[in-house]
């Protein structure tokens, strides 16, 4: 039985008209109404739809779209529209021309992933695992196939989300069918949380920035390797050459002999607080002075350019609220790292050996201690020299290459130990440089251009066994 006008050739004809008008209307409406909604519950790589993390609350974004329809509109088109036509599933498989003579062992520090990843070796990571250390993440990220899916519970302090999802789509760039399917939680704010006492019986595996010896957190590559547009620190492989060049502006002995600290004081970091005494360049051999980014910013950052800021012979670092990205400028200068005896450790840090690329500096005795190495370094230039020359060299051969290889390792050990195959859970979005970049305000798209990376011509190195 039809309902179509033919068979009732006594409806006005104007009629049909405005039924299907009003239908078209109330579509329109109910689908404007289903965007909106839909547009109003996504999660996105810039925090839209997404509390802080409360466990390190942070002010709410500002975001630049000026209407509610443009916002829904933007969240749409990036988030469910734009990699449909992307090419960053392609699977193909590298050819590596050189083959496998040419291979490279991996820097002896990478063994640390092994161990980062001991208290799973025997249980295996299972999906009672993963559901548990949701509970410490600002969101998940699932592989398969060479596609990126990522489940968003938190937004993340500034750029970071943005620079972090965007250095494992570089990774898959650039080992395109290498990389395995994987399942892993990550937080992005600074402190560790599994405490390895309070989570013994049943270790969770996290992905951070940093850990501790007291923590199972498993330490990844920080974002400011990509960039960091909000204090203008470009991408690591434009960085270390930048730094490296300016490190060579002012000759050894023309440095300042005094060890010099910038920095913002006040994070809630001891040391810091502490440092702060040891401001006394006769007494203490130290030039301790207060980083502003906000007049930085004003400025342009040209006085806050780290390649400026190599004329000391002697750079403290300080550990902030947890562990900094300072460490990497610092050690890249070639004056000699003056580190006061960390906390925490980030990926690279377990490959320096005091008194081979720093020297240790005693937070009980911190005054006292920095004077004693500024004076011995005055007193022994050639080996003072040499030292800082070998952390240089140390953050050198950390190039960009090696450390998508660290995240591939890592990666692939942690993926060799999920009893499960992973499949995005169906609340995950698929994510691509383009959706990034279409997410990505001016400032952000250019840094994030800047740190494209290509597919690999030789394979990665080999990660030594046991
Ligand atoms: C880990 O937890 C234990 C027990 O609650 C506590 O005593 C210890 O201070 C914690 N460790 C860290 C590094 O927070
Ligand atoms: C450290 O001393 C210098 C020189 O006296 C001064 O300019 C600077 O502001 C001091 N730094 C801090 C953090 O107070």
């Amino acid at each position: 039985m039809g309902l179509s006008s033919k068979h009732y050739p006594r409806t006005p004809t104007y009629l049909l008209p405005c039924v299907l008008a009003l239908s078209f209307f109330s579509l329109t409406a109910l689908l404007l109404y289903k965007v909106d909604d839909v547009a109003s519950r996504t999660g996105t790589v810039v925090g839209h739809n997404l509390e802080p993390t409360p466990w390190h609350v942070f002010p709410a974004k500002p975001f630049d779209e000026e209407t509610r329809q443009r916002r829904a509109y933007k969240i749409i088109q990036c988030s469910y529209l734009t990699c449909r036509s992307s090419v960053s599933g392609d699977r193909k498989r590298l050819g590596f021309a050189t083959g496998d003579s040419k291979r490279q062992d991996c820097p002896d520090f990478f063994r640390a992933i092994r161990k980062d990843l001991e208290p799973w070796k025997v249980t295996k990571i299972s999906k009672g695992h993963l559901m548990a250390a949701q509970n410490y993440a600002a969101f998940r990220v699932v592989i398969v196939g060479g596609k990126m899916f990522v489940d968003w519970y938190y937004a993340c302090v500034q750029s970071r989300a943005m620079f972090t999802v965007w250095s494992l789509l570089q990774l898959l760039r650039k080992y395109p069918g290498l990389v395995p399917d994987v399942d892993l939680m990550f937080d992005c704010m600074d402190k560790p949380t599994i405490n390895k006492t309070e989570h013994s019986s049943m270790p969770l595996p996290l992905f951070r920035y940093c850990t501790t010896k007291q923590h199972f957190d498993i330490p990844f590559p920080d974002w400011s390797f990509w960039g960091w547009p909000e204090i203008n620190i470009g991408p690591w492989q434009e960085e270390f050459p930048d730094i490296k060049q300016g490190s060579q502006a002012v000759s050894w002995v023309n440095k300042m002999p005094r060890a010099y600290w910038k920095g913002n004081p006040d994070v809630f970091s001891p040391v810091r607080t502490e440092l702060l005494n040891c401001n006394h360049s006769r007494k203490y051999g130290a030039q301790i002075m207060r980083q502003d980014w906000g007049a930085a910013a004003r400025s342009g950052f040209k006085e806050s350019k780290l390649s400026n800021q190599c004329n000391h012979r002697y750079k403290i670092y300080a550990e902030g609220y947890a562990w900094s990205v300072s460490l990497k400028y610092i050690l890249s200068c070639s004056s000699v790292a003056l580190i006061i005896s960390p906390q925490y450790e980030d990926f690279f840090s377990r490959g320096l050996i005091p008194n081979q690329n720093f020297l240790l500096i005693d937070p009980l005795d911190m005054c006292p201690s920095i004077k004693r190495a500024v004076d011995w370094g005055n007193g022994h230039p050639n080996e003072a020299e040499a030292l800082g020359k070998r952390g240089q060299d140390f953050m050198g051969s950390l190039n960009i290459d090696r450390i998508y290889d660290y995240m591939f390792h890592l990666i692939s050990e942690y993926s060799k130990l999920l009893d499960f195959k992973p499949t995005p859970p169906s609340t995950a979005l698929e994510v691509c440089a383009e959706s990034v970049l279409c997410f990505a305000d001016d400032k952000q798209r250019t840094f994030l251009s800047r740190s494209t990376a290509s597919p690999s011509q030789t394979p990665p190195c080999t990660l030594k066994s046991a």
